[in-house]
């Protein structure tokens, strides 16, 4: 399949950044610069600053997702939301087992399998998040933490599913750290991911699904790493913060 017939998206995962005022300025100053885009637009941030980035981008090309969400309709989760607040809302996206939550967070290949299930179940579209550790990359088993993570991450899924979930590749090790994969590393296990999915699926399936990369991209990589067959578009940390530098990698990503 042609990478033109794919949709390229760019979102940006704000972490624990901006309180909902500040949601609001950055999202004021991203919104004119992006307004041509030619690739879907996210910014996915904290569950505080939701109402106000809805608001904000109502009538806008860029959508809003969240950064988790839990799998249970309600109940004594404390501290965790649930797909349906989300969808009340007014939130199309949700990040799901980002390697900060898998290293910080206790989440694990079965919980984001759960919470994957859960936000299509509710109409949501999971940015699902895989990758691994520099460790697992230099005793040379990249390939099967990906593979691994890709199977259990979307056991169950239908492939009538499969159409809403994106895929983001993040090579742990270049998360954060300024240090990115170079551009023909993050093809090597884009590629490698649209194959599992294609064994999984099939490859009809495995070309319509959007595999982003993300890890220290920027304005200044991000024409190299889009450039590439099975990259299409990016997952942005530190470079979403900054209005500037993040339409810079939407223009990247435009082309
Ligand atoms: P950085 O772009 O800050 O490296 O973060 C990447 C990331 O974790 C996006 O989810």
């Amino acid at each position: 399949m042609d990478k033109a017939k794919r949709k390229a998206i760019i979102a940006g995962n704000w972490k624990m950044n901006k309180t909902p005022s500040e949601a609001k300025a950055l999202l004021g100053e991203i919104i004119p610069l992006v307004a041509d885009a030619d690739c879907e637009v996210i910014a996915c941030v904290p569950y505080v600053d939701l109402a106000a980035a809805i608001d904000a981008t109502a009538g806008t090309n860029v959508k809003i997702g969240a950064e988790n969400c839990h799998w249970a309709e309600s109940g004594a989760f404390t501290g965790e939301i649930s797909t349906g607040m989300l969808k009340e809302v007014g939130v199309e996206y949700v990040v799901l087992g980002h390697s900060e939550r898998r290293q910080y967070f206790g989440e694990t290949d079965e919980t984001v399998n759960k919470r994957t299930k859960a936000a299509l179940a509710a109409g949501l579209k999971p940015i699902v998040c895989v990758g691994e550790l520099l460790w697992e990359r230099e005793c040379n088993i990249t390939e099967e933490v990906i593979a691994r993570q890709i199977k259990l991450d979307l056991w169950d899924v239908s492939k009538e599913e499969l159409k809403n979930v994106v895929i983001a590749y993040e090579p742990v090790w270049a998360i954060g750290t300024g240090k990115t994969a170079t551009a023909d590393q993050a093809e090597e296990v884009c590629a490698f991911i649209r194959a599992q999915l294609a064994k999984l699926y099939d490859q009809d399936a495995a070309d319509a699904v959007t595999i982003q990369y993300g890890g220290s991209m920027n304005d200044q990589n991000a024409d190299e790493l889009v450039s590439k067959t099975n990259v299409d578009g990016g997952l942005i940390g530190g470079a979403s913060l900054v209005a500037e530098k993040f339409a810079a990698i939407v223009k990247a990503a435009s082309k």
